[in-house]
């Protein structure tokens, strides 16, 4: 079972071996910069929601093991957000200052995914032992912002596709589900 963790490291870092391939291959032609925004922007999202269904799954099944794997699913999916992010600013906006103001400030999909952005760095510079230990009970509480981070991650998608909602939709119905089998149990049992 110890083999478990490294091979999961491994799987993350497939989404990103793939655009590479995708990059070097031609395949994300015509528009590499939009594909690798979207790949990124899919797999920071994808990787917060399994980051959250850790603790619902842990409760319904009582398996324990995947809570050794939480921080490094979470910290992988800050990654992704960063490279998604840094290929936004750097490729798309070609580090243009006055088109990256005008984004942040006009385009309402842009200011969630920056919120998003900013809350999933927080998380991440406070994911380690010390923050822990200073935090105390307040650790946990920070730590419920990944949520608010899924969400505004969704309504940041959902705001930018322009007509076909079904995949911003899928991941609505993901975070829902997450939040439907937390806030009973919490209720209930805890
Ligand atoms: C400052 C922060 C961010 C910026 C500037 C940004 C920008 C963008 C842009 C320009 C697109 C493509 C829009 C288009 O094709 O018309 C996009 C797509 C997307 N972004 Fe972001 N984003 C940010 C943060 C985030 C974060 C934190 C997440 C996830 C937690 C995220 C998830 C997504 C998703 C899922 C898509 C759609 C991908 C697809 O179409 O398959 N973004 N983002």
């Amino acid at each position: 079972m110890r083999f478990l963790k490294p091979s999961i490291f491994l799987l993350c870092l497939l989404p990103l071996a793939h655009l590479a391939w995708g990059l070097y291959s031609g395949a994300l032609q015509p528009n590499p910069v939009e594909a690798l925004l979207h790949g990124t922007g899919d797999w920071a999202l994808r990787l917060l929601l399994v980051t959250l269904a850790i603790t619902p799954l842990r409760r319904l099944t009582g398996w324990r093991r995947p809570v050794l794997w939480r921080r490094m699913l979470g910290l992988f999916s800050f990654f992704y957000a960063v490279l998604h992010f840094t290929i936004w600013l750097v490729l798309d906006r070609e580090l243009v200052w006055g088109l990256v103001l005008e984004d942040l400030s006009k385009r309402p999909y842009i200011m969630v995914g920056f919120a998003a952005l900013l809350i999933l760095l927080v998380l991440a510079i406070t994911s380690n032992a010390f923050s822990m230990r200073r935090l105390g009970a307040n650790w946990k509480r920070l730590h419920r912002l990944a949520y608010l981070a899924a969400l505004l991650g969704v309504l940041h998608y959902w705001w930018l596709v322009k007509a076909d909602v079904r995949e911003p939709l899928i991941y609505l119905g993901v975070f829902a589900v997450l939040m439907g089998l937390r806030l009973p149990v919490k209720r209930w049992v805890g």
